[in-house]
């Protein structure tokens, strides 16, 4: 089974990032033959400084690997080193109907909050879908968000095979009940977009700083407290073991404890749950050279793969 994932370098990685997507696709690498790329070319829809882009490549790399992608399973790339993928975006759009990308909510949120509405963001899913095909991808981790994405890319590879014959693989998406939706502070989707984040790697006085500012109803501490829709209790259930959870749950259903010790407990947990990440981070930083070599080795090995999908297709469309 071939598992595929990317994730844009377009700010810094929060924890829908992580439970969304990070997460599952690191225990998936057990299971499979896994790529997983930064996704720089996507980014480029958004972000305009090419200094923060290629910081915001290496934080990503450095993210990644420090919470869990082990080089020696996955693949690990940057999709712009990979020759071929716009080709493919380019054979896909020539065939993509305009009502289907038109349909896409990411279009319309990213418009709506203020984008230029350029080609880019307009024909984002057809890249992404050429991302995820020319690995001959079974199974795409992420988050409810991409949903729609994986359904546009599904539907292109039926109008492609249709026409051309049975070359491209019908993927599917993988997505987490419990974690396709990360709430952010406000208990809106996580998103940076929002400005609602907590970053994987929070400082400790901003982590503080943001989880004692998240907003609560007025329940006196002695009575007890709605546990439906509470943001601390959803993003404790992510951070926080089992038993820890389940004293919460009673502690907010008795009474007694106030939002601020509740909030209290889901700092220490979230500031614990990181901890070895972080350590793991400050080594891998310390050594830039080996994060470029695993890109590098990533690249050549996405490249033999993404070379073979695109000569089939271009064989297939006449371009041979
Ligand atoms: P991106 O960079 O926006 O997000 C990366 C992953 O994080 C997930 N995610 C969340 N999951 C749950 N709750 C949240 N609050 C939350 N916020 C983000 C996203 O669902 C995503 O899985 N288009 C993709 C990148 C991409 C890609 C691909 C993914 C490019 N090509 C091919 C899969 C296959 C994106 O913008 O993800």
């Amino acid at each position: 089974m071939r598992i595929l994932s990317g994730i844009q370098p377009s700010g810094t990685l929060h924890l829908g990032n992580y439970f969304g997507m990070m997460k599952p696709a690191i225990e998936l690498q057990e299971r499979g033959e896994a790529f997983y790329f930064i996704a720089d070319l996507h980014a480029l829809t958004t972000v305009r400084d090419p200094k923060a882009l290629a910081a915001n490549c290496h934080d990503v790399a450095l993210d990644f690997l420090a919470c869990g992608l082990d080089p020696k399973k996955s693949c690990f790339f940057r999709q712009s080193e990979v020759p071929g993928i716009a080709d493919l975006a380019w054979i896909l759009s020539a065939l993509t109907p305009m009502g289907l990308l038109e349909r896409c909510h990411s279009y319309k949120d990213k418009t709506t909050r203020g984008l230029t509405p350029t080609h880019g963001l307009f024909a984002y899913p057809v890249l992404m879908a050429a991302d995820i095909l020319i690995y001959e991808s079974d199974l795409v981790p992420v988050g409810r968000d991409q949903k729609q994405h994986l359904e546009v890319t599904r539907d292109l590879v039926g109008k492609f095979n249709d026409a051309y014959g049975d070359i491209l693989k019908m993927p599917e998406a993988h997505i987490q009940e419990s974690t396709a939706v990360v709430p952010g502070l406000d208990g809106a989707k996580m998103s940076k977009s929002y400005h609602n984040t907590i970053g994987i790697f929070e400082e400790e006085k901003s982590l503080r700083k943001k989880i004692m500012g998240i907003k609560t109803d007025s329940t006196p501490v002695e009575e007890p407290k709605p546990t439906q829709g509470s943001t601390i209790l959803d993003l404790y259930r992510l951070v926080a073991p089992p038993e820890e959870v389940a004293r919460m749950e009673a502690d907010f259903q008795n009474g007694g404890v106030g939002y601020g010790d509740f909030k209290k407990r889901l700092f220490e947990a979230t500031l614990a749950h990181f901890a070895p990440f972080r350590a793991r981070r400050a080594e891998l930083a310390a050594n830039d050279s080996t994060v470029l070599d695993i890109l590098e080795a990533g690249a050549r090995r996405a490249g033999d793969l993404a070379a073979k999908t695109l000569d089939k297709v271009r064989r297939a469309v006449g371009l041979r």
